[in-house]
């Protein structure tokens, strides 16, 4: 066995391999919610259309967005072996830290993964697939036709259920990257007296930040169509 797959098939490496996928998808969700919160903008959607057409064709943007998914399936199977190996073996859990809410997180990381796979799945299904494969309505912006995907969205929130459904994923999103935040640091060896706080309090205040900008798209739109 070679020593990367050595690595890859220990429990450290596996680990590190988790942490390291899970930060490139923080950095995503950073960026997924700063583009999806032109949404708001009381333009008919205009703004969002240019940027979800912009994403759509920039051919750097696609190769990102296959990494994106490489790196979520990744994610999810590393996780699924390290709890196998981790039940095994007993004991050698996520790295835990201090605190009665996120010792909760990080005994349910697998629970709480879960959740976030289903709402993927749905999420995915409603907006990527029909952006990608579906057919959207056109539009007309500074005398270009491109597609009207915010009536897509705009739709899909106007359902109260959807919204309910996103708001719920999102407190589960706010409790998995809390623990994921400071698990992927200390995993890493990244263990200082004077810098743990500092990352504890980024990860807290990022955690409570993005689902909170996020959950706000679906329940503005929603009140904007009453
Ligand atoms: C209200 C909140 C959200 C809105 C309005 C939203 C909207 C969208 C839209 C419109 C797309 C399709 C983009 C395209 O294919 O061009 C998309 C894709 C995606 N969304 Fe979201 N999203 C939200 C929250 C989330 C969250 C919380 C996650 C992860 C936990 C997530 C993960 C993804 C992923 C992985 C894709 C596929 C991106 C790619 O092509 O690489 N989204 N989202």
């Amino acid at each position: 066995m070679s020593w990367f797959s050595k690595t890859l098939n220990s429990t450290i490496g596996r680990k590190i391999f988790m942490s390291l996928t899970g930060i490139f998808l923080i950095l995503f969700l950073t960026v997924h919610v700063a583009g999806n919160l032109q949404l708001l903008i009381p333009d008919g959607g205009k703004a969002f259309n240019i940027y979800a057409h912009t994403m759509g064709t920039n051919p750097f943007i696609q190769v990102v967005s296959k990494l994106n998914f490489a790196f979520i399936i990744v994610h999810i199977i590393w996780s699924i072996l390290l709890t196998r190996q981790n039940m095994a073996a007993r004991g050698v859990g996520y790295a835990a830290s201090s605190g009665a809410s996120s010792k909760w997180n990080s005994r349910n990381m697998g629970a709480l993964g879960t959740v976030i796979l289903i709402f993927l799945i749905v999420h995915l299904r409603k907006f990527w697939y029909v952006f990608k494969f579906g057919e959207v309505p056109t539009t007309t912006i500074d005398g270009a036709e491109v597609p009207n995907y915010f009536l897509v969205v705009n739709e899909a929130y106007s359902y109260w259920y959807y919204v309910v459904f996103y708001v719920v994923c999102l407190i589960v999103i706010a409790g998995h990257l809390n623990h994921g935040f400071q698990s992927a640091f200390q995993t890493l060896g990244l263990n200082h007296k004077k810098y743990t706080p500092f990352i504890k309090a980024v990860g807290a205040l990022y955690s409570i930040i993005v689902p909170l900008l996020f959950a706000l798209i679906p329940v503005m739109m929603f009140l904007r169509n009453l």
